[in-house]
């Protein structure tokens, strides 16, 4: 199977029955039936009921048993999905080219580097630029120091920074809200109960909170009953802390997603909301938690908002195509193009395609990059 980005979706929206994959060996499913008990204990403590933002973050983030929590491959051929600093050095040259003019004395704080790819190449480019990452993961913070010894790790948001922030996919693995409009026209937020079988869906009792009603309201009368969406508000808080902790620089964000309108389509029935084990998108968001990765795409019109009303300027906004041909790809695609042999040219048209063709990376991810204390 070819390794596949999660942002390009090629198989069927509703995605893969997951009964027809191979079972996780054993090791893999009693690390997966650990979480499982603690998230049915915080399930019935909860008296019932749990949002799904609350169930997505323990799958991925509960400590040493979530998926980016624990020591098990996911990036490559070998592990779930790809991304686009693991295609190659094209992204990270291109991004140290746009990054370099005018960094502040801090330098670069990449958040959620994954193995490491993108710190590596954007730190070989720019060698004199202090360049810090922030993990929640351990097992991922050791991958990183392994692949770039020479960047440092922060434990937690630095209180001002003058430099730059830069994510690359870290977006869409925050945890979402799930939101769905009920027979009688309301909209509910669908959590997750325990059942015999493992977990399924049940919508809260409660009406939906404002906050996540308030992005919905403009669009939700041209929805069908049973539509079902996704609202981040994790998201929201973390760009406000970044553009408050940021005193003078950019922050530079990557990922799969579009604006509200495109995401709150009434086509878009089922929502984003998706999962990845072993490069298979599955239908299910419960197929054995801990071993599977969950995503949903970024909605960039609540992004910008939230930039402006926090004081950001926008600076760039648009496809992942456009920003790489506009900031140095034919100069990147040259130099390497200039050092690389028969077999190296290959892999390295095949990388730009990849990034680049509407169908795959180059439409369906956006890059939107913020400014602040500097003249427009
Ligand atoms: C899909 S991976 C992307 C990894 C890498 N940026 C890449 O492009 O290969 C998501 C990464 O975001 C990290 N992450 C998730 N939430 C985060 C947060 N609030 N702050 C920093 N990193 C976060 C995860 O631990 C993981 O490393």
């Amino acid at each position: 199977m070819q390794p596949k980005p999660r942002g390009v979706v090629t198989q069927s929206p509703a995605g893969r029955k997951a009964s027809s994959l191979p079972p996780p060996d054993p090791a893999a499913q009693a690390h997966s039936l650990a979480l499982q008990e603690e998230i049915r204990a915080r399930i019935i403590a909860a008296g019932g009921w749990i949002s799904f933002a609350e169930y997505m973050e323990m799958a991925l983030y509960a400590p040493g048993k979530g998926y980016y929590m624990a020591g098990q491959q996911r990036f490559g051929a070998a592990g779930d999905f790809i991304t686009a600093p693991e295609l190659g050095s094209v992204l990270g040259r291109v991004l140290a080219r746009t990054l370099a003019p005018g960094l502040g004395h801090d330098g670069i704080l990449e958040f959620g580097g994954g193995s490491g790819a993108l710190a590596a190449q954007i730190h070989a480019a720019l060698p004199q630029v202090p360049y810090h990452l922030l993990e929640p993961s351990p097992d991922l913070q050791a991958q990183q120091r392994a692949r770039c010894p020479t960047v440092q790790h922060l434990r937690e948001f630095p209180s001002e920074w003058q430099g730059v922030f830069l994510a690359n996919e870290v977006l869409d693995a925050m945890s979402v809200a799930v939101v769905e409009k009920m027979p009688d026209g309301s909209l509910r937020e669908m959590g997750v109960m325990a059942d015999a079988n493992g977990f399924a869906w049940a919508p809260s009792p409660q009406p939906l909170p404002a906050p996540l009603l308030q992005p919905l309201r403009p669009y939700l009368a041209d929805w069908p009953v049973g539509y079902r969406t996704e609202v981040c508000p994790a998201a929201t808080a973390w760009l406000q802390s970044l553009a408050e902790r940021l005193q003078r620089g950019r922050i530079l964000l990557i990922d799969y997603g579009q604006e509200a309108a495109a995401y709150y389509h009434p086509q878009r029935y089922r929502g984003s909301l998706r999962a990845y084990h072993r490069h298979h998108l599955l239908e299910e968001p419960f197929y054995w938690p801990g071993l599977c990765d969950l995503t949903a795409d970024v909605n960039f019109s609540t992004l910008m908002e939230t930039a402006v009303a926090s004081g950001m300027r926008i600076v760039w906004y648009g496809p992942l195509a456009r920003f790489l041909v506009s900031h140095g790809l034919p100069e990147v695609y040259a130099e390497l193009q200039a050092q690389a042999g028969a077999e190296q040219r290959l892999a390295l048209n095949n990388e730009i395609k990849k990034l680049t063709l509407p169908q795959e990376m180059g439409e369906r991810f956006q890059v939107l990059i913020l400014e602040k204390g500097k003249e427009a």
